[in-house]
C-alpha cells in the first residue's frame, strides 16, 4: 500500500498522544489539588447569612451560654441552629424595628425557618456525632474556632478524612476535662503536660483507640 502520511507525522501523532495524556493528567491532578484547596473548602472564608447575627455580640458582649441555643450539643447526634422563637424572645422588645431582624419576623409570620446557610456540612456518607465528641472531652473550640469571636460565622478546618484522623489517630492532644468543653477561654497545658494529662483523660473516659481508624465508625 502507497504510504500516505510522511515519516514525520507519526511523530507528530506521537506527541500529540502525549501532550493530550499530559493535558488529562494535569487537569485530574489540578482538580484533586482544588478540592483539597482551603479556598473550596470556604476555610477561613465567612459565610454571608440571611440575617447578619453575630456571635461576637451575642456571645462575648451579651455574655450568652452557647448552650442557650446549641444545647443539643452535647445530647444527640446533631447539633442545632435555634428555632426562630429562641430569638423571639429577646427581640419582640430588644431592637424590634430593626431593619436587620426583618427576615425573622418574615419566618415568625409564615410559619417557616430562616433560611440559615450550613458553614459546616460534611458528605452525607459521613457519619458524625457531636454527643460523642462534646461528652469525650472535646470542646468547642478545638473544632469550631473561637466562635465567640466571629460576627460572621467561618470553617476553622478544611473538615477532611485527614482531619478527622489526625485526631483519631491521637485523641491526646485535644482532650481536656469533661467540664472544659464549652469554656472558649480555655488553654491547652505545655505539650509534654498535655501528652499526660490527655493519656490520663483517655483512661478515664474509658475511650477505646483501637477502634477509631476503622473505616466502619465514619463510613456506616
Ligand atoms: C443567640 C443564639 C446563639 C448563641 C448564644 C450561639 N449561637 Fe452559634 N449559631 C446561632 C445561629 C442562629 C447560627 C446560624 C447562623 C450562623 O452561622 O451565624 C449559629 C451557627 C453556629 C455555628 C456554625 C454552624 C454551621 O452552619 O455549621 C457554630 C459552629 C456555632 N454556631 C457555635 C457556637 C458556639 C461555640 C457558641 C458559644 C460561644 C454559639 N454558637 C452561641 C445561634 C447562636
Ligand atoms: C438573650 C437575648 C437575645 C437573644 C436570645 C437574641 N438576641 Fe439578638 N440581640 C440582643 C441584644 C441585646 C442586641 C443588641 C441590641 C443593641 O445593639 O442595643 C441584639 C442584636 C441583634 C441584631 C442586630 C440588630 C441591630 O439593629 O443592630 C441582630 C440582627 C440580632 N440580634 C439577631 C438575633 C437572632 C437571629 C437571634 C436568634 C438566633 C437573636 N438575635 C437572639 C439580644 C438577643
Ligand atoms: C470533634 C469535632 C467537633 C466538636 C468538638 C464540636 N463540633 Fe460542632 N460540628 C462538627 C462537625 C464535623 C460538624 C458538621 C456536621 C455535619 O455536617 O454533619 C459540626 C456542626 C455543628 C453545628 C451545625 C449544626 C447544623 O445543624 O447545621 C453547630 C451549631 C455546632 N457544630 C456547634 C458545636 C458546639 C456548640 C460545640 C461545643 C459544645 C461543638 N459544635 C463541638 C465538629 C465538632
Ligand atoms: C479533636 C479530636 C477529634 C476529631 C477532630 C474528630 N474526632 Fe471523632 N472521635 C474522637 C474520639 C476521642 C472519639 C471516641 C469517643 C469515645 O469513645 O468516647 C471519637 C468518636 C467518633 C465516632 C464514634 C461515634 C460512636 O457512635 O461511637 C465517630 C463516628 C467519629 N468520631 C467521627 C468523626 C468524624 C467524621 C470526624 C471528622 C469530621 C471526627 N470524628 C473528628 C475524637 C475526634
Ligand atoms: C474518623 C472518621 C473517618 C474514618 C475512620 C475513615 N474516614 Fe473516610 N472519610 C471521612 C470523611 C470526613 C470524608 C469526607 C472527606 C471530604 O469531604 O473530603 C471521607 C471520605 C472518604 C472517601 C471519599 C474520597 C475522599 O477522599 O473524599 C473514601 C473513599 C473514604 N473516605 C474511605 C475510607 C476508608 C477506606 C477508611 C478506612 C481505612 C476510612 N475512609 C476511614 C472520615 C473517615
Amino acid at each position: 500500500m502507497k504510504q500516505f502520511f510522511r515519516p514525520y507525522a507519526n511523530l507528530i501523532a506521537l506527541i500529540s498522544v502525549f501532550v493530550v495524556l499530559y493535558a488529562v493528567a494535569g487537569f485530574l491532578w489540578g482538580g484533586l489539588v482544588l478540592d483539597r484547596a482551603n479556598w473550596t473548602r470556604r476555610v477561613n472564608l465567612p459565610v454571608e447569612q440571611p440575617i447578619a447575627f453575630s456571635h461576637q455580640l451575642h456571645a462575648n458582649s451579651l455574655g450568652m451560654d452557647c448552650q442557650y441555643c446549641h444545647a443539643s450539643a452535647g445530647i444527640v447526634a446533631y447539633s442545632n441552629i435555634p428555632p426562630s422563637d429562641t430569638c423571639v424572645t429577646c427581640h419582640h422588645e430588644v431592637k424590634r424595628n430593626s431593619a436587620l431582624l426583618e427576615p425573622l419576623w418574615e419566618s415568625v409570620n409564615n410559619d417557616t425557618p430562616i433560611p440559615w446557610i450550613k458553614v459546616h456540612d460534611l458528605a452525607d456518607f459521613v457519619y458524625f456525632n457531636h454527643a460523642v465528641h462534646v461528652n469525650g472531652g472535646f470542646g468547642c473550640t478545638t473544632c469550631h474556632g473561637q466562635v465567640n469571636e466571629m460576627p460572621v460565622v467561618w470553617k476553622v478546618h478544611d473538615m477532611t478524612m485527614a482531619w478527622c484522623l489526625d485526631c483519631h489517630r491521637n485523641p491526646e492532644q485535644y482532650i481536656r476535662p469533661a467540664d472544659q468543653v464549652w469554656n472558649m477561654e480555655y488553654e491547652y497545658p505545655s505539650n509534654a503536660e498535655q501528652a499526660a494529662l490527655g493519656a490520663q483523660l483517655i483512661r478515664e473516659q474509658g475511650i477505646d483507640k483501637e477502634v477509631l481508624t476503622n473505616c466502619a465508625i465514619c463510613h456506616r
